[in-house]
């Protein structure tokens, strides 16, 4: 498996006016671009052909990764590691209405052909140990299964995911899938096992997207081709059992800053340092 779909066709309203001409994946997570945490990730896993499913106002993530040879010998004149991944084929196609994730997903079917592909929600950032995407992976092709990554969150957050009913362990933190559904109401979640934005998917996906009638926010969405898939071929959910970090939200968006800032090979030390001191000052006012 070598192709991975990545859907970054969002307005990213959440974050106006900080992201009103800039794509909100280009925001810095310390000193990279968000997106480049799950382009790495996936080049990690083997999977060095991206698609990004783009739209209006986010030409900057191509340029951002069609680095100049000149701008190139420059940076490494004065020692900076550009981001360069030379290894990577990049390729772009444009979402220009906004149907939903899974209209975005099916707008790869001409790219990805009859092959199984991976599918990648950047604003999911993720840290492990493990990679997810490369225990994904591996375990697709062990198997023969596709794959959703999922974890807990509490019962109260469940109308915000995809949610997973489980119907079994097939080996530690590996669970067959019963059903699927996209933003129940917490009193009607099939468990607390929240979809993450990381799939090992057939190529069959497509066809079922294409038959699958907007739902949730009048949006086509990938959890109810996954519902369909799933009835036909039952699938695996992988437990990540790293960090995850929304950061489409501002909240998750900052911790994400912070626990990256503080394993920055440079800056981690003294920015904890200053963290602890931080902490320490404002506590009697959090105290309960
Ligand atoms: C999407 C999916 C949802 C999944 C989530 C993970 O929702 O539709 O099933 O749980 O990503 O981040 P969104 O965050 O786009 O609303």
């Amino acid at each position: 498996m070598r192709k991975v779909v990545v859907p970054v066709a969002g307005l990213g309203t959440r974050f106006w006016p900080a992201t009103a001409v800039l794509p909100k994946e280009m925001l810095p997570l310390v000193d990279r671009p968000a997106i480049e945490y799950t382009v790495d990730e996936a080049l990690r896993a083997g999977l060095d052909d991206l698609l990004f499913i783009t739209s209006r106002a986010k030409r900057a993530i191509e340029d951002h990764f069609d680095v100049p040879p000149d701008i190139e010998r420059l940076a490494t004149e004065k020692g900076i590691a550009l981001t360069a991944r030379p290894e990577a084929r990049f390729h772009f196609v444009r979402q220009n209405r906004p149907l939903g994730l899974g209209h975005a997903v099916g707008l790869a079917e001409a790219h990805v052909g009859g092959e199984p592909f991976a599918v990648m929600l950047p604003d999911d950032v993720l840290l492990g140990p493990p990679d997810c995407m490369t225990a994904m992976v591996r375990l697709a092709e062990r198997t023969g299964r596709a794959v959703v990554a999922v974890r807990r969150v509490e019962p109260a957050q469940v109308s915000a995911y995809g949610v997973i009913r489980p119907t079994g362990e097939l080996e530690r933190g590996v669970y067959e899938v019963g059903d699927l559904v996209e933003k129940p109401s917490p009193d009607r979640a099939p468990s607390n096992l929240a979809i993450v934005g990381r799939y090992v998917l057939p190529a069959d996906t497509f066809r079922l997207l294409r038959e699958t009638a907007p739902a949730v926010a009048g949006e086509i969405q990938l959890t109810d081709a996954l519902r369909a898939l799933n009835r036909q071929r039952p699938m695996l959910a992988y437990h990540f059992p790293g960090r995850v970090f929304d950061t489409g939200s501002k909240l998750g968006f900052l911790q994400a800053t912070v626990e990256l800032a503080m394993e920055h090979p440079q800056l981690g030390a003294e920015f904890a340092a200053y963290l602890a001191r931080r902490v320490e000052a404002a506590a009697p006012a959090y105290r309960a």
